[in-house]
């Protein structure tokens, strides 16, 4: 019984020590350079470094996303269609996107990580609150962080 144990705690801890090097060795030596970030067909677009998510890069520019659990993939609001650029749909992305959403490109904006130029349509944000409300998803308790004008808000 020991034996086993001991070998599951080995093979755990390899596989995070695997993991942790390549998380590392991606942030120092894998450079994406500076990306652009076309949204709305053009309606605005601004440069990023790559490496970061999508998400970040539109709250930085002052573009609102619902995002209540801050950007770590577990909230499912901060749905955005991306038509070009965005990489591989994730794993973490699929338990909250239908078929109809991954078809036309729905992806969650925190998961999707700037490797190169992306383009992406960013639905209004009174839109999204509305379908949330209509579809029974709006979570009334959630803490929500916004900007109107390049002013940050949170609350709801
Ligand atoms: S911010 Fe919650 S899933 Fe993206």
């Amino acid at each position: 019984m020991t034996i086993i144990l001991l070998a599951m705690a080995v093979t755990t801890g390899l596989f995070l020590g695997m993991a942790v090097i390549l998380l590392v060795a991606e942030r120092h030596l894998v450079n994406y350079g500076t990306c652009q970030i076309i949204v709305n067909g053009g309606e605005q677009r601004f440069s990023v470094e790559g490496g970061g998510n999508l998400l970040a890069a539109l709250l930085e520019n002052n573009i609102s996303i619902p995002a209540s659990c801050g950007g770590k993939g577990m909230c499912g609001y901060c749905k955005v269609r991306v038509t070009a650029g965005g990489g591989a749909l994730l794993p973490t992305e699929t338990p909250f996107l239908s078929r109809r959403d991954i078809a036309i490109g729905t992806r969650l904006a925190c998961q999707v990580k700037i490797r190169q130029d992306v383009s992406v349509n960013v639905p209004d944000f009174l839109d999204v609150i509305s379908d949330m409300v209509r579809t029974g998803t709006f979570d009334k308790h959630a803490k929500w962080r916004f900007s109107i004008k390049g002013e940050e808000h949170e609350g709801f």
